[in-house]
């Protein structure tokens, strides 16, 4: 397996058979190497440094209903919150004290925040914080949308792909989204000129090698700046109560991958893999991720966004989180450093 990890770090590219039985046929061995070349790569370009990103999770209120998601419409036990431009506001102003110049505004797809509303708070934002990056993570829009936000200010985008295959897609959602509109979403987001994160959940119901052989052949196709990916983890409120966990070993030998594949590519090692193993965020940046994103959110809320369960941080306060982070980092030889942390892919806006 070792020569499929050499010829991947050499021409950054395999094919969909490749992919498959390098993921299929993986061994601790092999995890071994993949994660010495990754951090090479990572060293070349990022060298030791860990971008932040303060994460405002400002609404829970989601019109759609992902089998896997504990914020999904049909949760009636989620205690729903919406946070108001004040509240999102003194995020920011905790946040930037604190050295985040990337703000990312996360939330369900809440119809209650019109493009009006999210423009204003991107154009404030954007005023108030003139070194800052503004990050965007509330789902599948219209290109119109897409685009106003944008021209408010907005730089980036995340949604994840989830999966790329329609047919596994199609398990882990109810019919009326489809795998179709989600990558035409992200294609939208590019054409504007997002810097565009997308990623996929590792472990995901009737997720097979193929399905996550097709995932990173969609990421080579798409070449996005930034690429998100955890583990799944169940919650128990929904239809995937019962369904087996996304594991830490699979989760990280596909951080490896993807950094082969994509070398200058923005990687967060994600509070998921910090849910699943308590070393797990450390293990992600080792494995060759270089973002973290603690969390911002107001303390009283953060229970209450819970995708999955046992997420951890939702009783610390930011300040706490940035500390907490610094201190990690710090103890497998790395620094929080404090940039925008724009991907080297792209040009950026002044
Ligand atoms: N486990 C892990 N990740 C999840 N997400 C949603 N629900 C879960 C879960 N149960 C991920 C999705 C989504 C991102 C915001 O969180 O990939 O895109
Ligand atoms: Fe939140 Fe450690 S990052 S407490």
């Amino acid at each position: 397996m070792n020569n499929l990890v050499n010829k991947l770090e050499q021409t950054q590219f395999l094919s969909k058979e490749e992919w498959s039985a390098l993921i299929r046929g993986r061994t601790p061995g092999t995890a071994d190497y993949l994660f010495e070349r990754a951090r090479e790569v990572r060293h070349r370009y990022y060298q030791h440094d860990v971008y932040i990103r303060g994460l405002i999770e400002f609404t829970n209120y989601c019109k759609n209903d992902c089998y896997y998601c504990g914020i999904r419409r049909s949760n009636r036990h989620a205690h729903r919150y919406r946070l108001s431009k004040e509240q999102i506001l003194d995020c920011c102003e905790t946040g930037y004290r604190l050295g985040f110049r990337t703000f990312v505004l996360q939330g369900g797809e809440d119809g209650h925040y019109t493009d009006e509303m999210l423009a204003d708070i991107v154009k404030t934002i954007k005023s108030r914080y003139t070194d800052c990056a503004i990050t965007l993570s509330v789902g599948e829009r219209s290109y119109e949308s897409y685009r106003l936000l944008f021209e408010a200010g907005a730089d980036r985008y995340l949604l994840r792909h989830e999966t790329y295959d329609p047919q596994h897609y199609s398990k882990l959602h109810p019919q009326e989204l489809t795998a179709a509109h989600r990558q035409q979403c992200l294609r939208d987001l590019k054409e504007i000129g997002y810097q565009v994160g997308t990623g996929f959940m590792v472990g995901s119901p009737w997720q097979t090698p193929e399905n996550l052989a097709d995932d990173m052949l969609f990421l080579k196709e798409l070449n996005p700046q930034m690429v998100g990916i955890g583990p799944f983890i169940p919650h128990h409120d929904t239809p995937f109560a019962d369904q087996k966990a996304g594991t830490l070993e699979l989760t990280l030998f596909m951080l490896g991958l993807i950094r082969l594949m994509l070398p200058k590519v923005l990687l967060p090692s994600t509070t998921a893999l910090g849910t699943i193993a308590p070393d797990g965020r450390e293990r992600g940046i080792l494995a060759g991720a270089n973002v973290v994103m603690p969390n911002l959110s107001p303390t009283d809320v953060r229970k209450d966004y819970l995708l999955y369960d046992n997420k951890i941080c939702t009783g610390d306060e930011a300040a706490e989180c940035r500390g907490c982070m610094e201190r990690r980092m710090n103890s497998i030889g790395y620094n929080v450093v404090v940039a925008r942390g724009d991907s080297l892919n792209v040009d950026t806006r002044p």
